[in-house]
């Protein structure tokens, strides 16, 4: 008999390397969509016609995490043996503009799911992935962060993702749930979605290589992250769910840049020399002479972490899980694909 996989959030970034990542290894992967007015399900479309998936091994249901009742009567019906909670409102920024709907999917979903495992007798079957994120960590309160630095978020997305975090925790105490937590640092791709600054950076600059655009409005530009390609990342979320028992592992590169780096090293892929002049809200980035980056305050957060990196040793001496793909190869997949677009 062949595993089921079950994804909430199978339309997402993750949620289409996970697919594949799944399908290879031979499972049955079930996936929740939300409705939605335009096509959303670009991400999954090469599976979903692929005509060897296709009602075999690849199958879409409709539902949102915020509805009880659709997830409880999903779960039952499919008796999955893994469940991956990928579903959420991922953009931090937006959480500040939405924080109630942002603890509601971000929060409360994880809730629902592990709910529905208790009340469908199916804690000894059913094991459940919570797709926890350094954002958790919002104000470091250590240097390097490891599964034992302490939570200070300071967005309403790292809130939300705390509250979780600590449900998976709990369900897995109190009622012997296989329920484990990956905490994720950033983690890109070409399908990431447009507005994370990952990807603004890369789309923008081919067209503005191409000609088509002309200047590129970002925010806080230094910031720093530690930025991992989201193939190596789902990988990960699968072999956490392998382990012997259920537990909480940090998933990261070990590795930091600030987002004028990360510009760097695109401009410096797509032969684009960048000089920067100017101070805060002033500072623009100059090709040929010509301002290419400038800031907009409306990219600016009311609140932003300015400092993640990882510590992943966890995850290699436990899982076995080293990042295979490094920034620079990850930058260059990024570039190709906007340029195969353009
Ligand atoms: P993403 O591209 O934004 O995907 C989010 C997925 O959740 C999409 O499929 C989205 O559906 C779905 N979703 C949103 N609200 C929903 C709702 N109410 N009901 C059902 N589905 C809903 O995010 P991602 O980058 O793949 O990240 C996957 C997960 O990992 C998220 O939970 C994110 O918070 C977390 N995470 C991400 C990172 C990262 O760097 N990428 C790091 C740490 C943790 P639509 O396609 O319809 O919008
Ligand atoms: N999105 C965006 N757009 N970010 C910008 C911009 C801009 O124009 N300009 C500067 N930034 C800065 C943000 O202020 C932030 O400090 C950094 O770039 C990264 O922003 P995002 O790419 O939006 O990612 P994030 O770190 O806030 O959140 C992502 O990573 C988390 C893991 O730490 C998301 O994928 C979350 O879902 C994930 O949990």
């Amino acid at each position: 008999m062949k595993k089921k996989a079950l994804i909430f959030g199978v339309t997402g970034q993750d949620g289409s390397y996970l697919s594949e990542i799944l399908l290879k290894k031979g499972y049955v992967v079930h996936g929740v969509k939300r409705r939605s007015s335009s096509i959303n399900t670009q991400r999954v479309d090469h599976i979903y016609q692929d005509p060897h998936e296709i009602k075999r091994n690849f199958i879409l249901h409709y539902g949102d995490i915020t509805d009880s009742t659709v997830v409880s009567k999903i779960i039952k019906e499919i008796s999955p043996d893994e469940i991956y909670n990928l579903a959420a409102q991922s953009h931090v920024a937006v959480s500040f503009e939405v924080p109630e709907y942002t603890a509601n999917a971000d929060a409360l979903g994880a809730l629902r799911i592990l709910e529905a495992i208790r009340f469908h007798k199916l804690a000894k079957k059913t094991k459940f992935y919570q797709a926890g994120t350094s954002e958790m960590f919002g104000k470091i309160r250590e240097k390097i962060q490891n599964e034992n630095t302490p939570f200070n978020p300071i967005s309403p997305y790292g809130v939300a993702k705390q509250y979780a975090h600590w449900i998976t925790i709990n369900y897995r105490k109190a009622y012997g749930i296989f329920a484990s937590n990956g905490i994720l640092f950033n983690h890109e791709s070409p399908r990431r979605g447009e507005t994370f600054v990952t990807k603004k950076i890369v789309a923008a600059l081919c067209k503005i290589k191409l000609k088509k655009q002309k200047t590129l409005f970002l925010g806080n530009l230094y910031a720093k992250r530690d930025w991992g390609h989201a193939k190596d990342y789902c990988e990960a979320m699968w072999k956490i769910l392998q382990h012997k028992k259920p537990d909480d592992f940090v998933i990261a590169t070990g590795k930091q840049y600030s987002i004028k780096e990360f510009i760097e090293i695109v401009s410096s892929q797509l032969n684009m020399k960048i000089q920067w002049r100017g101070k805060g809200i002033n500072e623009k980035g100059y090709h040929d002479g010509k301002p290419i980056i400038a800031c907009d305050k409306k990219y600016f957060r009311p609140l932003d972490v300015e400092d993640l990196i990882g510590n992943a040793s966890k995850a290699a001496k436990i899982l076995k899980w080293k990042p295979k793909i490094n920034l620079k190869q990850l930058v260059k997949e990024m570039i190709q694909y906007e340029m195969d677009l353009n």
